[in-house]
């Protein structure tokens, strides 16, 4: 049965008994801190197994992409070394959430295993929780298993919990015997032997594992089952290995075209590339990258892993990006993720093959330099380090490679250089960035900072503290309405003052909570109650640039597709700064369509909604959270009607309106997979309208066109140019190309050379007389061409005939003359013109007897 047939078989079992189908939710469960990939069917119901309410939903079925490379679930020490260990499998479940519990669920499981797929039941084998009867008595009461074919077994394999925290509870699962000898089993193999291979697992979720690592009850009783589609597909197709079906060997015929050894000789480089370029594919194409930590983290990992195996069956290049579009044209029937976004997953994969392709054989070889040197069997943690930081190998990487050695690694070696490295890197990092530790003067005592500024431009404020340094004044106040530099928003600026006091701020900083208000001008610190006053126009164009910024977020999300995420932002009172990931120019029509987008948001005069919520409410709605922003349990959230939710604590203008205009200034890469937008919004947006459109009118006037036949002008230009430029080449080879000192003819032992050529002007046929003057030993040239209406001629006298008094501008006039023209030139070259084309072929007759008589009175 095709694997596809499998799925299907499975989803329609279950939706004839009432399950709905819900399709995989992403590999990047970006709703879900607790986990870098989504590792089981269950993840995107667990908000309704941690719910006292009844879902909805009662019943549902699926096939969900999963990645096992961390946190608990992690299966890559295994995979390619064994058969049927993945890091991205698919997983067929089913659910029933507060509806049936372990009857049906171990009766449909059996009943579909042995009478729809037809396996053999005296391979099949059946575990459960060693304290879970009720489960060990359904197995005898709903099936036909022969019962001392089922296994009590411990917490270990039985009890399954979906990370350190969230749902959990006792399983049962499902195991088969793929030996060749049915009467050599042993129930003792069940979970140890590779021979028996765990095909669906049955678990009845009943508690919650809470932080502090308590067992809690669940309202109410659920089920969670998994079935490795891989593993169901080896055994359907009569395989004894996953890589050996339809979902993985038209990939392993992929390598092997490229490789230098074959599957059968050296197995796992091929299974390990097959296996990876499958998680690689599915986690690139559902947004997420390539980076230094984190879940991007583990990507880089995978991805270096598969290039050193590559490197292991002789592949040197760049190969890995080539395979994406094998997994594609596999899987995207079911998951077209992988088709869409194949050109993107394609250039991140190969642009990273790139970069670490560049150091990969460099680090191999220091790996060998290392293993040589090292006595014992232990690799040091430095010399590890070194491997990761000059040459890009992750630790697990080193570690494997080792393991192929009978080496370890010292791990503990390596995290102490680790952490060195990061001490130090903090420790310059604050030396660059601190004003040092600043002494403040106490003015007054109790709180300070308090922000009132979303309100209120202004404020009377007491000061706190002060601190004069280098021409600066830097002040705390107890409150201020002062925006202090945050979240890629500049600081505000305005003025402070008192009785005395008359200070200019220059910017606004925070350290921790506290407002540091940097400042120029008369300071006396007596003045203790002050006058704050926010630069109005400043704050109204950071106001713009901030909304505007939310909204070609959404517009880039829109245009792009929802890989894009920000990178960086500066929203300043000019201009706005966006970064985002994505991996290839934005395309002019795509810009236009942002701007667009943006200016259309702009027209409808949105009202803004700002509200404090709960994290978890705000991400429920949909806001839009940014990677590596640390967010409190309260959050400010910035809703532009249906079209924009974002976590923010800027400023923001009260209607869409307010930004008046925006239009994109630039579109550039930042580096790798990042791309830079600049943009001005309001009267900046403006100018650069009306700039644009003085170039415009200048151009307008040169070429002598309206501006909408401009480009095909400038089109009809260019190729003009080009066809001149071609021709001119012509030319000038065929010219080259002709010998032309084998056609002289010789007057008293002086070479004469007299032809008509092709020749677009005067300019080229000096430049093939002076090509010819290199050449002429002792002699002359005279070349003839047709002018665009008048004939052309060019003299050229060789140096030795100069110094004998013969001068081609004198010959120039004579044959000027001919053509009823005049000649003139430098003894060595001169020109000729005349009046007619056709008078040229009589003139050619005439020149050997006007050069005749120049050389006879020599
Ligand atoms: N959640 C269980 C597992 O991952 C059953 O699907 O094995």
């Amino acid at each position: 049965m095709k694997s596809k047939n499998i799925r299907k078989s499975f989803v329609d079992y279950f939706k004839s008994n009432k399950h709905d189908f819900i399709r995989s939710s992403p590999v990047v469960p970006f709703d879900d801190k607790t986990l870098l990939f989504t590792n089981a069917g269950m993840n995107q119901f667990k908000p309704i197994f941690l719910s006292s309410d009844m879902s909805k939903i009662k019943r549902a079925v699926n096939s969900q992409k999963c990645i096992r490379v961390s946190g608990k679930h992690n299966d890559l020490e295994e995979v390619g070394i064994d058969t049927f260990h993945h890091t991205f499998f698919e997983m067929l479940g089913n659910w029933s959430f507060g509806d049936y519990y372990k009857e049906e669920a171990i009766e449909w499981a059996w009943d579909l295993l042995t009478n729809h797929w037809g396996l053999d039941k005296s391979r099949l084998w059946a575990t459960v929780y060693e304290k879970d009867d009720d489960a060990l008595k359904i197995w005898k009461k709903v099936t036909d298993i022969e019962p001392k074919r089922i296994l009590r077994c411990g917490k270990k394999y039985n009890f399954w919990e979906m990370g350190d925290t969230g749902p959990c509870g006792p399983c049962s699962e499902v195991h088969y015997f793929i030996g060749e000898d049915i009467q050599k089993q042993d129930p003792k193999g069940v979970n140890t032997s590779n021979e028996y291979w765990e095909l669906w697992n049955l678990v009845f979720i009943q508690n919650n594992r809470t932080e502090s690592g308590e067992l809690e009850d669940l309202p109410l009783k659920h089920v969670d089952t998994g079935a490795g589609l891989e593993r169901i597909a080896a055994v359907l197709q009569g395989k004894s290995s996953n890589y050996d079906t339809d979902l993985f060997y038209p990939i392993i015929r992929s390598i092997q075209e490229i490789a230098s050894s074959s599957y059968e000789e050296n197995p796992v480089p091929h299974r390990v590339i097959a296996d990876h370029i499958r998680m690689l594919s599915f986690s690139i194409g559902d947004g997420a990258l390539p980076s230094n930590d984190g879940r991007g983290y583990v990507i880089r990992r995978i991805l270096r892993r598969a290039s050193r195996y590559g490197k292991s069956i002789g592949i040197d290049k760049p190969f890995l990006y080539k395979l994406a579009g094998t997994v594609s044209d596999i899987m995207s029937d079911v998951y077209p993720e992988v088709r869409e976004k194949l050109s993107h997953i394609e250039k991140v994969i190969c642009a990273e093959e790139e970069s670490f392709n560049s150091t990969l054989g460099r680090g191999l070889i220091h790996f060998e330099n290392v293993v040589k040197k090292t006595s014992g069997n232990i690799i040091s943690g430095s010399e590890a380090f070194k491997l990761y930081d000059t040459y890009g190998f992750p630790l697990d990487l080193t570690e494997l490679m080792a393991k192929e050695k009978k080496m370890k690694v010292n791990e503990v070696g390596f995290n102490n250089s680790m952490r060195k490295q990061k001490e130090k890197a903090k420790k310059s990092k604050k030396f660059k960035n601190s004003r040092g530790v600043i002494s403040w003067e106490i003015a007054t005592s109790g709180d300070d900072s308090k922000f009132v500024g979303y309100d209120s431009l202004t404020s009377m404020a007491t000061l706190r503290k002060y601190h004069i340094s280098d021409g600066n004044i830097l002040l705390i106040l107890d409150n201020t309405p002062f925006y202090a530099e945050s979240g890629g928003q500049v600081g505000d600026t305005g003025t402070i003052s008192g009785t005395k006091t008359k200070l200019e701020v220059l910017d606004v900083k925070k350290e921790g909570e506290t407002f540091i208000h940097i400042c120029n001008g008369r300071f006396e610190k007596s003045d203790t109650e002050l006058k704050c006053q926010v630069n109005i126009h400043h704050r109204e164009s950071v106001k713009k640039n901030h909304t505007a910024t939310h909204l070609v977020h959404r517009a880039l999300k829109n245009v792009l597709g929802e890989h894009v995420h920000q990178a960086g932002s500066l929203v300043h009172a000019d201009y706005l700064r966006f970064d985002i990931t994505h991996f290839e120019k934005i395309s002019t029509d795509d810009v236009l369509k942002i701007e667009r987008m943006v200016n259309e948001q702009i027209l409808l005069n949105t009202k803004l909604h700002v509200s404090v919520q709960n994290f978890n409410d705000a991400k429920r709605a949909g806001a839009e959270a940014l990677f590596g922003e640390k967010y409190g349990e309260k959050v400010r959230v910035i809703k532009v009607g249906q079209y924009s939710v974002e976590l923010c604590g800027g400023t923001h203008v009260h209607r869409t309106g307010d930004i008046g205009s925006f239009k994109i200034l630039e579109e550039s890469s930042l580096s790798s997979g990042v791309r830079r937008i600049v943009a001005h919004t309001g009267m900046k947006a403006v100018e650069q309208m009306q700039n644009n459109a003085s170039i415009l009118n200048g151009l307008q006037k040169m070429l002598n066109t309206p501006p909408n036949g401009m480009i095909e002008r400038i089109e009809n230009l260019f190729r003009d140019k080009k066809d001149l430029e071609k021709e001119l080449k012509i030319n000038r080879s065929s010219n080259e190309n002709i010998n032309f000192i084998d056609k002289a003819f010789y007057i008293n032992g002086y070479q004469c050379v007299v032809l008509e050529l092709e020749a677009v002007n005067m300019e080229e046929l000096k430049y093939i007389a002076d090509s010819i003057y290199k050449r002429l030993k002792s002699g002359i040239a005279v070349l003839f061409a047709k002018g665009e209406k008048k004939p052309m001629a060019t003299i050229t006298v060789s140096k030795d005939l100069n110094s004998l008094g013969v001068s081609a501008g004198i010959i120039s006039k004579d044959i000027g003359a001919l053509m009823s023209g005049g000649g003139g030139g430098k003894p060595h070259l001169a020109t000729a013109g005349g009046k007619k084309n056709s008078s040229i072929k009589s003139v050619v007759k005439k020149v050997p007897s006007i050069l005749q008589n120049v050389l006879s009175s020599i």
